[in-house]
């Protein structure tokens, strides 16, 4: 893949990525001003790296060119939203499914079924469109929606052994997928707390 033709490529993903955020910061004004309180807590936005998306093809088997890239890569731009109640990873998916120009493709439900390693996050695959030589088109980005308690356990075990080169001892290992179950069950609590209050108030 030439390397000209590969960065125009990549500056496609970064204005669909920067679009969406735009439109993402307005959902979180909107959703603050209509709950009374951050619904979305932080949005961050990262776009692969070469060498990342390199490896992702060669591990997945792909052959490398630009259609296969396109085709089957779909968090080359991905979006993260961290939010503080388990409850609101839907209120913020719902609010995403109405809006108008993001087409979502794809989910894929952590929540309800968390990965094997305990992971647990809702992933919407969407498309943004942006302009591009005076016409429309749809560019791919993954929204990653998760707590807080979510993000931070992925966000460690990301670094100690997702993305790792180190490996870690089977049991470590195990300790980290059993410190996902209990952080899910301590979610899961607040969010039942969350509810009977809310019930009282309405
Ligand atoms: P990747 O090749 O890792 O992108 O996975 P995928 O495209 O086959 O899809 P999947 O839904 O499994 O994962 C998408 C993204 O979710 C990953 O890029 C990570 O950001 C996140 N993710 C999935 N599984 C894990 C996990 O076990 N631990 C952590 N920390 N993140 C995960
Ligand atoms: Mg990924």
């Amino acid at each position: 893949m030439r390397d000209r033709e590969f960065n125009k490529l990549m500056n496609l993903y970064e204005k669909a990525a920067n679009k969406l955020l735009e439109e993402l910061y307005m959902l979180k004004e909107y959703l603050k001003s209509t709950y009374d309180y951050d619904v979305i807590n932080t949005i961050s936005s990262r776009i692969k790296t070469p060498q990342s998306i390199l490896n992702k093809m060669n591990k997945k088997k792909y052959k490398l060119n630009y259609k296969n890239l396109i085709q089957n890569i779909d968090d080359i731009a991905g979006v993260r939203i961290a939010c503080p109640i388990k409850s609101d990873i839907f209120t913020i998916k719902r609010a995403i499914e109405n809006m108008e120009d993001i087409r979502i493709i794809k989910e894929k439900d952590y929540i309800s079924q968390p990965k094997e390693s305990g992971y647990s996050a809702y992933h919407l695959i969407v498309e943004v469109p942006i302009e591009f030589k005076d016409k429309e088109i749809y560019v791919k980005c993954e929204i990653q929606i998760r707590t807080m308690a979510m993000d931070f356990w992925a966000t460690a075990e990301h670094k100690m052994r997702y993305k790792s080169k180190k490996k870690l001892s089977w049991f470590d290992s195990q300790k980290l997928s059993w410190y996902a179950k209990i952080l899910n069950m301590l979610d899961t609590k607040l969010s039942t707390i969350y509810a009977k209050q809310e019930e009282n108030i309405n």
